[in-house]
């Protein structure tokens, strides 16, 4: 079955948490959000320092991803877009600083996955730079598989790491979510 091209839920709830897509008006409230960690620039590829056109053009190219809201607040990004050419989903998602530690991060995951398999994604992957060890544990307990590692990959907008990394591969099927 070809993956569905239909637009995302505006909206969905879980537990505490809302995901909604973003809207220009959230652009002050997420750059605010992105400035308070070192580590989001270590581990991910978001742009470092975040600025409002890097929102503008995120806004402009994704058609999938969700701003993590509680108690009305951003607190983080999460998605898991389906291409429809390969049926396969990347699963990406960080949290503030002062939302960690709570379970956040699988809960808002775990939904987006949700919604990718339930748009037909046969495959969802995710990659974490060696020594992100809070993002492993997030992926093994949504059951992702460990595929491997990839050794000294580029490393894209990294902002504050080192020029080449490596990268666990991990993959989840339909079925595999826990
Ligand atoms: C990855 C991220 C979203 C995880 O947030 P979180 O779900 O709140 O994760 P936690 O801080 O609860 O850590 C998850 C688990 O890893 C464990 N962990 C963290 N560091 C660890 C370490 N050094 N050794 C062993 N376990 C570790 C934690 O103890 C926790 O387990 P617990 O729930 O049993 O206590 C968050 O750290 C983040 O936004 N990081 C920066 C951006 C990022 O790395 N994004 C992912 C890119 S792949």
């Amino acid at each position: 079955m070809e993956p569905s091209s239909d637009p995302v839920p505006d909206r969905i709830e879980v537990g505490a948490l809302v995901l909604v897509r973003p809207r220009p008006e959230d652009c002050a409230e997420l750059v605010a959000a992105l400035s308070d960690s070192d580590e989001i620039a270590r581990w991910t590829r978001i742009p470092y320092p975040y600025r409002p056109e890097d929102f503008d053009a995120w806004l402009a190219r994704d058609g999938h991803s969700y701003l993590i809201r509680t108690e009305g607040r951003i607190i983080g990004t999460t998605g898991a877009g389906v291409d429809p050419a390969t049926a396969t989903a990347e699963l990406g998602y960080w949290l503030a600083p002062h939302a960690r530690g709570a379970g956040h991060a699988v809960t808002a995951a775990r939904a987006v996955c949700e919604l990718a398999f339930d748009r037909d994604a046969a495959r969802i992957f995710a990659s974490v730079i060696v020594g992100n060890l809070s993002s492993s544990v997030v992926l093994d307990r949504l059951g992702f598989t460990f595929e491997g590692v990839q050794r000294s990959v580029a490393a894209v907008n990294c902002g504050l790491g080192p020029a080449r990394i490596d990268l666990q591969m991990w993959s989840l099927l339909p079925g595999e979510l826990t």
